[in-house]
């Protein structure tokens, strides 16, 4: 076999078989999600044999080469049992969005470009879609027009890159010269956020060199807001982190007090899911003074329903951004045009740009109202209808999430528990104020009314079997 490796693998790209063969599984495993008979329905978090079956992955590293077939059969016999079925309309966990299929069908186009979106020199069709998304986000959430984006694997890498660049401003501002003295002996700037930051901000600033005691946490309202009359004295020397969207409740930081108190810290705005409040006029008041900060992170991977991995940096102030994440070499060729690597922590990526160009040029504004609007909505309605039947609202249903508990605490965990092994939706657990709590974040475009009328039922069935012990 090893000998015709190589004419097997060009056979595959000129006969087709393959991906012939990777459509159909495909198609079957899509019918599974939308268009399952009742009976036929897989539970959204797949059960315990579906997960035991894993096990057949277990195998030493094999030493000579596979069949092809068998390794697709293998993957849809035993992978797709074992998937997340997020891309439905009953799927509440952490903040997962679902994937329009025009973005997944244009993934899968450009995953067969197989681009490298470092350069235009390494793909002018990466470069240039980007470019367009640039301008498009900067024109949908009304930034700068100084703004440039970055293209990162989440909202996690976003965050990571916009303190970056704020932490060499800072430091210039201070006098320090991050690039030729490094950080070790620089002056500390001060770190000022919300005591209810994302737990990645956190990760960010010890990746950029800040520890805990750096920071200057500020206490936050009952829905997770800062409080801004604790803001501590704010000049040049600090970064502020402010938050649109929490994670829990979905509420949003007062961004324009924040911004004008700031004065001229660097303000970065974790926007993850919440930033795309501003493409709806009726829930744009929660993002209001946000072009006043300085950078912002956010995914479209959540609330935009691309496929993963798509987060984008927003940074106010290019110069620092490319400073922060600078990378030369004798080989490299920067171009007269937008050169995506500028912008990002990364050199070789996948092109993200052409699945957000394809939501974004699918959507257009309108689409994109009626998506942030349709999430909160059902968000509301399963809020409402939650209470209706007895379980204790823990936030006021502003955006996308809702968070729910039972009368008392062992009843909430027991009950999450029951809820998530009966598949029919899947929500995670959190703490709030000190107590468990169930998180249902409404991320997917695919809910329907009768979708959340099911889980609303399968909640109560939780419920009521956890009261009754079984
Ligand atoms: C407010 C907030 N920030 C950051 C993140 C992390 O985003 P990612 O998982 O895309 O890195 C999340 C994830 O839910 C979030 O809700």
């Amino acid at each position: 076999m090893t000998a015709d490796l190589f004419e097997t693998t060009l056979f595959q790209y000129r006969d087709k078989t393959i991906f012939n063969k990777a459509r159909d599984l495909a198609f079957d495993y899509m019918d599974t999600i939308h268009q399952a008979a009742p009976e036929q329905e897989r539970l959204v978090f797949p059960p315990p044999e579906s997960l035991s079956g894993l096990e057949v992955f277990d195998e030493p590293f094999p030493e000579t080469c596979g069949d092809t077939d068998a390794i697709l059969d293998l993957l849809h016999t035993h992978g797709s049992p074992a998937t997340v079925a997020q891309t439905g309309g009953r799927y509440f966990g952490f903040v997962n969005g679902s994937a329009f299929p025009v973005a997944l069908a244009a993934k899968w186009l450009a995953d067969v470009w197989d681009q490298n979106a470092a350069m235009n020199a390494t793909s002018p069709i990466a470069a240039k879609l980007e470019q367009v998304c640039e301008t498009w986000l900067k024109d949908l959430f009304g930034l700068p027009e100084t703004t440039a984006a970055g293209f990162v694997s989440g909202t996690s890498a976003a965050t990571f890159s916009g303190l970056a660049a704020a932490r060499n401003q800072t430091l210039s501002n201070m006098g320090w010269d991050i690039r030729k003295k490094g950080l070790f002996n620089a002056p500390r700037p001060r770190i000022i956020l919300g005591d209810q930051a994302h737990s990645t901000v956190f990760k960010a600033l010890s990746l950029i060199g800040f520890g805990m005691d750096d920071l200057e946490r500020v206490p936050c309202d009952s829905q997770g807001r800062m409080r801004t009359d604790r803001l501590p004295e704010i000049d040049e020397t600090c970064i502020v982190i402010a938050q649109a969207g929490n994670v829990n409740t979905g509420a949003f930081d007062p961004l324009e007090e924040i911004c004008s108190l700031a004065g001229d810290a660097w303000v970065h705005v974790d926007g993850a899911f919440g930033l795309w409040a501003a493409g709806s006029p009726d829930y744009a008041p929660l993002v209001r003074g946000m072009e006043k900060a300085d950078s912002w992170s956010v995914d479209a991977h959540k609330t935009l329903n691309t496929p993963y991995d798509c987060g984008i940096i927003l940074c106010r102030h290019p110069g620092a951004l490319v400073s922060a994440l600078q990378n030369s070499g004798d080989y490299i060729i920067y171009g007269d045009q937008r050169d995506p690597m500028l912008y990002t922590p990364e050199m070789s990526r996948r092109a993200r740009g052409i699945d957000l160009w394809a939501t974004m040029k699918f959507l257009g504004q309108s689409g994109i109202r009626a998506l942030v609007n349709r999430l909160c909505a059902n968000a509301k309605a399963m809020g409402q209808k939650l209470k209706d039947q007895g379980f204790t609202l823990h936030n006021e249903v502003v955006f996308n999430q809702v968070l729910v508990a039972c009368s008392d605490e062992t009843t909430t965990r027991s009950m999450l528990a029951r809820l998530q092994e009966d598949g029919t939706c899947w929500c995670g657990g959190s703490v709030w104020e000190g107590k468990t709590a169930i998180r249902v974040s409404v991320c997917s475009w695919a809910t329907t009314e009768e979708d959340i009328e099911r889980s609303v039922r399968a909640f109560a069935e939780a419920r009521d079997k956890a009261v009754a012990g079984q």
